[in-house]
């Protein structure tokens, strides 16, 4: 089974909206995936996701309210075959902590989209119109992202 694991900064808007939107493509799909999402720092370990987010993805009927804040660990590096940054930064801090050993992909999320956006921006000082774009994005790439994996899966 595949291991994923969604990085964005604090790991209460972006990620785990992510990890909620692809665990339920990848059991709609039939998809055997485990799903975990994790922040570069280290300011809201332990909270459940931000309640704009959480607002938004139950208006998509995704419920994220059970999830809790972690940060990225070295161990992440070994346990997941993908890291997937929402952001060029996200993505930059992860390459700059991996392991010279390390055996995961660490990707961009919107590598996997079907826009033009490269990053999934941080939605954290703005309106809900931000979080609704958010989500937009991250069902793309979702959709996107199982596809890649599916046919991985086929080699
Ligand atoms: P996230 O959003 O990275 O999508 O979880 C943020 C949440 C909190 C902060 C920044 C981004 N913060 O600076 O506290």
């Amino acid at each position: 089974m595949k291991r994923v694991l969604f990085v964005c900064l604090g790991n209460i808007c972006r990620s785990p909206a992510a990890e909620g939107v692809f665990r339920a493509k990848a059991a709609e799909a039939e998809f055997q995936v485990y799903c975990d999402s994790a922040g570069t720092g280290a300011w809201h370990v332990g909270k459940a996701p931000d309640a704009r987010m959480q607002a938004t993805a139950r208006r998509r009927g995704i419920d994220i309210s059970q999830l809790s804040a972690r940060q990225v660990d070295l161990a992440d590096f070994y346990e997941f075959d993908y890291l997937v940054a929402m952001d060029l930064d996200n993505h930059h801090s992860l390459l700059a902590m991996a392991p010279a050993n390390r055996e995961c992909d660490i990707r961009l999320f919107l590598d996997f989209a079907s826009g033009p956006e490269r990053e999934v921006p941080d939605p954290y000082y703005g309106g809900t119109d931000g979080f609704e774009h958010v989500f937009d994005l991250i069902e793309d790439a979702a959709n996107g992202f199982l596809e890649h994996l599916e046919n991985e899966d086929d080699d």
